[in-house]
C-alpha cells in the first residue's frame, strides 16, 4: 500500500528533505559531478557490461544490473548474494571510481553519517516502463551503515516504506542529481520504484540510471 505524498514541489539544487529519523533527500546533490559520475559508469560498465540478472524463482529481472567496487551484488537460481567476481568474467569487479567514493561518502556526510566508507557499488539501469519491487536490502552484514542513492536521467518516483513490507510508503520523485541516504534506524525500511515513466532526458536519452552505494562487511 502506497501513499501519494506532496514532499516538495520543486526543491532547488541544495535543499534536503528528510523522510524519517535517519533518511533524507539531498536534492540535486550530484548535478555539479555529473560528468565525472558518468565517465565512471561507463569505465565499470565497459569492463562488466549491464545484464539482466536471473531471480531465484527463475524469473529476468527488469532492472539491468553492474558493479563496481570490493563486492557485486548478483541474483541467480541459487538465490541472491555478493561475491567479490563478476560471474559473467570471473574477474574482479571494476574498482569504485576515487571520485564515487568520495561522491557518496561526501553525501553520506551530509545526512548524518560521518566517515562511512561503502565497498560495493551496485549500478542500476531502468529501461521505460520498468519498476523495481518493495524489497529491503538484506544481503549485506552491516544493517546501520546507510545506502546512498545517486539517481540519474529520467525521474522516478521511489517508494520509501517502514519496516514492514505492509507498511505505508511515502512517495518520493527522484530527479536528475538526486541522492536519497538512509541508515541507522532506518536503514532496514522497505522501498522500491514505481515504473519509469516513457521520456527522453536531455543528457541520458531514454533511461534512468540509479548507483547505490552499500557497506557490505
Ligand atoms: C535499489 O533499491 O537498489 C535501487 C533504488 C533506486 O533505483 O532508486
Ligand atoms: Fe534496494
Amino acid at each position: 500500500m502506497s501513499e501519494q505524498v506532496d514532499l516538495f514541489a520543486t526543491p532547488s539544487a541544495g535543499a534536503r528533505t528528510r523522510l524519517a529519523t535517519q533518511a533524507w533527500v539531498l536534492h540535486g546533490y550530484v548535478l555539479p559531478h555529473v560528468d565525472a559520475l558518468l565517465a565512471g559508469i561507463d569505465t565499470v560498465t565497459t569492463r562488466a557490461p549491464f545484464r539482466h540478472l536471473q531471480t531465484p524463482g527463475g524469473h529476468v529481472m527488469q532492472v539491468a544490473m553492474s558493479n563496481c567496487g570490493t563486492y557485486g551484488w548478483c541474483s541467480d537460481r541459487r538465490g541472491y548474494r555478493y561475491d567479490r567476481n563478476d560471474p559473467d568474467s570471473g574477474q574482479p569487479w571494476p574498482a569504485l571510481p576515487d571520485a564515487l567514493l568520495q561522491l557518496a561518502r561526501d553525501a553520506a556526510a551530509e545526512a548524518g553519517f560521518a566517515d562511512h566508507v561503502p565497498d560495493a557499488c551496485l549500478i542500476n539501469r531502468y529501461a521505460p516502463g520498468t519498476r523495481l519491487s518493495l524489497h529491503q536490502d538484506r544481503d549485506e552484514d552491516d544493517r546501520i551503515a546507510p545506502i546512498v542513492s545517486v539517481s540519474l536521467g529520467l525521474p522516478a518516483v521511489f517508494l520509501f516504506g517502514g519496516l514492514a513490507r505492509g507498511d505505508k510508503a511515502l512517495r518520493v520523485p527522484l530527479r536528475h542529481g538526486d541522492v536519497v541516504v538512509w541508515g541507522g534506524v532506518d536503514r532496514m525500511r522497505f522501498h522500491g520504484v514505481l515504473p519509469i515513466r516513457p521520456g527522453r532526458h536531455p543528457l541520458l536519452g531514454e533511461q534512468r540510471l540509479n548507483l547505490t552505494f552499500r557497506k557490505v562487511r
